[in-house]
């Protein structure tokens, strides 16, 4: 329990519930942060909170529906404990507004990503004016607020996620961010070298500095490299990830830091998006297959045993036969370690909204599956040629199917399960010898 929990008995208790990516992750602990500084103490579940704060995503209507259901599930509490706050954050917040609303009458408070600095002041007014009947609504957006100044409430464990720059200025046609998240804006190096530092004292191994184009980070003359050197001379610090870097902005800068700085893993999450120029042209993703191909062919010759990973989007507006074929030989041909891939969500107020769907439902679910299937295959036999190798592991802690075995990552991110010994500790690096592997996990002995 760290000191957040630890608060006089009579601090009001939140309970916040997180939603979407590692940048909301990053959020909810500076959600953290900023309510325990103004008193607030960690609830253990919704049940004994005062307030419950649901951190949203909005990049698929399926990730609003699920928040939906669930804030239906939590009117319950509500009726049992009109006292009860219940608030929504976060990037559907932002998205829906004044609607959400409508949806969940019982809602006391919506605030975007740009207003946490609020939050003890909109709580405050939520909770103590009993005449208040409508929820505070607070969702402006503000293109200098880093939050620089204010120390998240991490959550313990081997590895931490540092916000390095906040926003998206891309505006991809299909994506919501740009508008839920605001303008790109980098937070200061020295904030993050200030919050690495601390990590590393708590006993933090593993850093993930997190942006929606990361490596566009830039503040004064750092650009992303900069900050990857820097980072890695922090000591106590032992592994640096970054997620998610955009194809266009991978700058040699980068490639440079990844090949020889150390402490930078060699995994690289590469959102491809599709294999035919037509579609990555009406997506605006800002680059063809050829320069994309090309990135790949420089990172790879870079760092060799570098482990690639991508996002996929299927039946975007437009996606014919073809265009989804080229996706798939492109795949075949670059062989990524693992990807995430989606069915095309159309989403309002984006440059494709307007343009409709043109492929339908149960089509998207074919080309999804086709898609799943290809991956599956290629992460199999990528993970079946490692049978035999070395790897130097951080130990996370038990396997999540216990039965006495450990896990922790690869340089790679590939998750290792290895017979526990007395003297492993989470945050020890061990070595391991990959004895049989899934597409997802390398079953392992210790050497
Ligand atoms: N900033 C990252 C992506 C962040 S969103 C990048 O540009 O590389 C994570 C992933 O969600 C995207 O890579 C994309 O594959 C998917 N995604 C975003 N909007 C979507 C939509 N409207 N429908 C389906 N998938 C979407
Ligand atoms: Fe969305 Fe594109 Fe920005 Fe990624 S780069 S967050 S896909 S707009
Ligand atoms: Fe979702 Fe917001 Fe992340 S829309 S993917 S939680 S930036």
């Amino acid at each position: 329990m760290d000191e957040f929990a630890q608060h006089e008995a009579t601090a009001p208790r939140v309970f916040i519930e997180t939603y979407g990516c590692q940048m909301n992750v990053a959020d909810s602990e500076l959600i953290g942060g900023v309510l325990r500084r103004a008193g607030y103490a960690a609830a253990a579940g919704p049940e004994d909170a005062d307030v419950i704060l649901l951190n949203t995503c909005a990049i698929r209507e399926h990730a609003e529906e699920r928040v939906l259901r669930r804030l239906n599930d939590l009117a319950r509490f509500k009726h049992a404990r009109p006292e009860l706050r219940l608030g929504l954050l976060g990037c559907m917040a932002q998205h829906n507004r004044a609607a959400l609303v409508e949806k969940a009458p019982w809602l006391d408070l919506v605030a975007g990503p740009d207003s946490y600095r609020r939050l003890p002041e909109l709580l405050g007014r939520a909770r103590f004016d009993p005449a208040q009947q409508a929820a505070r609504i607070d969702v402006r957006l503000d293109r200098y607020e880093t939050y620089a100044d204010i120390a998240p409430a991490h959550e313990g464990g081997v590895r931490a996620f540092v916000t390095a720059m906040r926003g998206c200025d891309r505006f991809c046609a299909f994506c919501v961010v740009p508008y839920v998240r605001g303008r790109e804006r980098s937070v200061p190096p020295e904030a993050i070298l200030a919050d690495v530092r601390q990590l590393a004292a708590r006993g933090v191994r593993e850093v993930v500095l997190l942006g929606q184009t990361v490596n566009a980070y830039r503040f004064g003359d750092a650009d992303f490299g900069r900050l990857l050197r820097l980072v890695a001379a922090v000591d106590g610090v032992e592994r640096i990830r970054f997620t998610s870097p955009h194809p266009a902005d991978m700058s040699d800068s980068v490639i440079e830091a990844m090949a020889t700085e150390s402490k930078v893993q060699p995994a690289l999450h590469l959102p491809l998006q599709s294999g035919s120029d037509r579609i990555l042209a009406a997506m605006e993703r800002g680059y063809t297959v050829g320069e994309y191909l090309s990135l790949v062919e420089r990172t790879r010759a870079a760092i060799p045993e570098i482990a690639l990973s991508t996002d996929i989007i299927v039946g975007f507006h437009g996606e014919e036969e073809p265009d989804f074929r080229a996706t798939l030989d492109l795949m075949a041909a670059l062989r990524y370690d693992s990807a995430f891939s989606f069915k095309y969500s159309l989403r309002e107020n984006t440059r494709a909204f307007k343009l409709g769907d043109t492929v339908s439902e149960e089509e998207k679910g074919r080309r999804l599956a086709e898609v799943i299937a290809l991956q599956e295959r290629i992460s199999l036999e990528r993970n079946h040629a490692l049978v035999g190798q070395h790897f130097a592991v951080l130990v996370e802690g038990p396997a999540r199917r216990g039965g006495g075995m450990l896990a922790g990552k690869t340089p790679q991110f590939k998750t290792a399960v290895f017979g526990a010994a007395d003297w492993i500790r989470p945050g020890d690096t061990v070595t391991v010898r990959v004895e049989s592997a899934t597409g997802h996990t390398l079953h392992c002995a210790l050497v």
